[in-house]
């Protein structure tokens, strides 16, 4: 069983300083630090000095949050305009959240999955007091949620779709297209939770047509922590109107007008307050790198590595707690072990990064910038702390 294959990817690893370190496969969690945020992040440094000779919010700060926006829309398959940026993806959910009247209407029910990150449930939950009726859709498993379950769930009291796209517990990747034109079919919408899918697989928001999208920066996409997105589709964003919201979301902040709140006419309604200018400038680098590598390249290499990563636990006889079939995976490979914590703790004494979830065992995570030799010598090393 050979992992090593000819790929045109170019790595950009001095690009990375912390790969020095060891073999880093912990994209799920926290990426590692790009070269030239150092200097994006003095950059910011600058402008805040400065400010009184050279405005930085009318220089930069302002538009910087769109910019940002813009190019998480490309990796998310979206149109320019298509994301706000969040404070994380919990302020995303719950601004989407508070779009819904769900005590007004007999179409108040949301469907979410038990594979769900817990922030998503706790939300949820938070909204049952003012009227939704949650139906999570349980996983026989703990690593995949039936298609047939989910689509079941979804019917005509159906208001909104709101799961993990990859989940961080299995890395489990729910069937974006079926799940969107199902509850298209029967008049609810659909948000998906892409916080462990987007720069890992490839996305297409757009021909999904998919309502919502939430995430951040800080995994896959080699950004620091802070900053959250919100896709919202076109041509739904002027229907909602967010009572999670503030002055920026206002369609002339710098008028600082009394209510009634005139909400911005582009993606910016889903703003709430001054922007977190520090966690844009940390962003940029990450996002740049990830688009010129691109992220269909990226995907196919994580799926190639996964792949053998499987082969080769399958071959130990160790259990997998990820889905077999790759076109229900996201980046991660779960397995199992007895003590995660005591695990990840011997791995990373040989310099081997990952991390672990309760009742899944060890997540491990390739991305673009690691090389074979690295995946193999992780699991390698993994055996021989088995065995
Ligand atoms: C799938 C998923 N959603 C949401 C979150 C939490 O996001 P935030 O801290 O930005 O609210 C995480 C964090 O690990 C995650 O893996």
């Amino acid at each position: 069983m050979d992992l090593k294959a000819e790929t045109q990817i170019n790595r950009r690893r001095e690009e990375f300083p912390t790969l020095a370190s060891g073999i880093h496969l912990l994209s799920h969690s926290l990426g590692p630090v790009p070269r030239a945020a150092r200097e994006s992040l003095l950059a910011y440094y600058e402008a805040w000095e400065h400010h009184t000779s050279e405005d930085a919010w009318a220089a930069s700060w302002w538009e910087l949050s769109q910019q940002v926006g813009d190019r998480v829309a490309r990796i998310l398959g979206g149109t320019p305009g298509s994301v706000q940026i969040q404070p994380n993806a919990s302020i995303a959910l719950a601004s989407v959240a508070s779009c819904f009247d769900f005590a007004s209407t007999t179409r108040n029910k949301v469907v979410t999955s038990a594979l769900d990150f817990p922030s998503m449930e706790y939300i949820w939950e938070a909204q049952r007091n003012l009227g939704a009726q949650v139906e999570i859709v349980a996983s026989p498993d703990g690593i995949i949620v039936p298609l047939e379950n989910i689509l079941a769930a979804i019917d005509d009291t159906t208001s909104l779709v709101a799961m993990s796209h990859a989940s961080f517990q299995s890395s489990y990747r729910v069937d974006a297209k079926a799940i969107v034109a199902h509850a298209h079919n029967v008049g609810a919408r659909v948000l998906f939770d892409v916080y462990q899918s987007a720069g890992a697989v490839e996305l297409d928001a757009s021909v999904w047509e998919v309502d919502f999208l939430i995430g951040g920066t800080i995994k896959w996409l080699c950004g620091g922590p802070a900053c959250g997105y919100l896709y919202v589709r076109p041509e739904l964003q002027r229907e909602l109107h967010p009572r999670l919201t503030g002055w920026v979301a206002h369609d002339a902040p710098f008028d600082f007008a009394h209510s009634p709140m005139r909400y911005a006419r582009s993606i910016r309604r889903f703003a709430q307050g001054t922007p977190s200018i520090p966690a844009l400038y940390s962003a940029l680098p990450g996002l740049q790198i990830l688009e010129e590598v691109g992220v269909k390249t990226i995907a196919s290499e994580s799926r190639r590595r996964t792949e053998w990563m499987i082969e080769f636990a399958l071959e130990q006889g160790w259990k997998i707690n990820s889905p077999r079939d790759l076109s229900q995976r996201g980046g991660s490979v779960m397995i199992d072990v007895n003590d995660g914590p005591a695990m990840v703790d011997r791995l990373a004494e040989r310099k081997v990064f990952v991390d672990c979830r309760p009742g899944v065992g060890v997540r491990i995570s390739p991305h673009f910038f690691n090389v074979d030799e690295e995946v193999e010598e992780a699991m390698l090393v993994l055996r021989d702390l088995l065995s």
